[in-house]
């Protein structure tokens, strides 16, 4: 497994389990303890997802079946729209935290930046109190674009140390991923199997053959090669062990040129702009 850095020096494993729509039951579960179990450490869930109870049995599980401590691990949950403000913050990251069945995080995200600056503005100074108290090891945003950052880091003190965006060749993000290497903000990308749709693409295909491997591998090879953290999501064991195992292989560069020439600024998910969760 590869890590990346942030500005703070802290690291972050580069590839990671999503669980978004993974019902809170014992699939959720089992999927986390087997990606555990297969060389993950890096988990991704949400408050919103309602699936942290079952996420936290996984990470106890996995733990407790390869003798890795917590510390070992990275697990990142965000704080969803209904709870921001400053003073609901706190009380949104505990409960979150109870329901996973940890006394920390190593991430936690603002999941939108909703349509009220003055309240994003807000809500990330109740992230920055976190920060300071030492109750969260990073904090971080998602689906911010360049004009959402450009407001934050123009009336804040603490940069976030991460995007999560959607991005995957049909949505290369360009102008983003080059504000936020230039601020020293990783990526790190959502949906990047555009669930699974992008897994059909003529090019990916071929690239596939190219190198030996599946699809799924060489679209997590190439959110590698670009230094974005991704994180894919399965629910299937065989699926969880394939996508990771994307560390003994590289894309040349004329491969990463075809699969970025896909670019259709196409979203599977919401546009940021106008997005207050409904
Ligand atoms: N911040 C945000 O707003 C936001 C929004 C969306 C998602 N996310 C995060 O990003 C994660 C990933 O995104 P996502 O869940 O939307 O979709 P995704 O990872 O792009 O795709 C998941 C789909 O691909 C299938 N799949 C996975 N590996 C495969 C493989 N090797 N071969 C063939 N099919 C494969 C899965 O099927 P099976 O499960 O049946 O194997 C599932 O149907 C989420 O789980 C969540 O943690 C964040």
């Amino acid at each position: 497994m590869e890590n990346i850095r942030f500005y703070n020096g802290n690291e972050m494993p580069i590839v990671g389990l999503g669980t978004f729509r993974v019902e809170n039951n014992d699939e959720c579960k089992a999927s986390v303890k087997h990606a555990i179990e297969s060389g993950y450490t890096h988990i991704d869930t949400a408050m919103i997802y309602e699936n942290e109870d079952k996420v936290g049995e996984g990470i106890a599980e996995g733990l407790a079946s390869t003798g890795l401590k917590r510390s070992d691990l990275f697990i990142t949950s965000k704080l969803w729209l209904d709870d921001y403000g400053r003073g609901n913050v706190e009380a949104a990251y505990e409960t979150s935290l109870k329901k996973l069945n940890l006394d920390y995080l190593d991430l936690y995200l603002m999941h939108w930046p909703g349509t009220d600056e003055a309240l994003m503005i807000d809500t990330w100074q109740g992230m920055e109190d976190l920060y300071k108290d030492n109750k969260v090891k990073n904090i971080g945003v998602s689906n911010f674009n360049v004009e959402h950052l450009e407001a934050l880091l123009a009336q804040v003190s603490i940069k976030p140390v991460i995007n999560q965006v959607e991005f995957h060749p049909y949505l290369l993000q360009e102008a983003l991923r080059r504000y936020l290497e230039v601020q020293n903000i990783h990526m790190e990308s959502w949906s990047p199997l555009m669930n699974a749709q992008i897994l059909d693409d003529t090019t990916v295909k071929e690239i596939a053959e190219e190198v030996g491997k599946s699809p799924a591998q060489v679209i997590i090879r190439w959110n590698v090669e670009h230094g974005v953290v991704v994180i894919p999501k399965s629910v299937t064991p065989s699926r969880i062990e394939e996508n990771l195992n994307v560390f003994d292989f590289k894309l040349t560069t004329t491969q990463i040129e075809k699969l970025d020439n896909l670019n259709e600024d196409r979203r599977i998910g919401p546009d940021p702009i106008g997005y207050n969760g409904h």
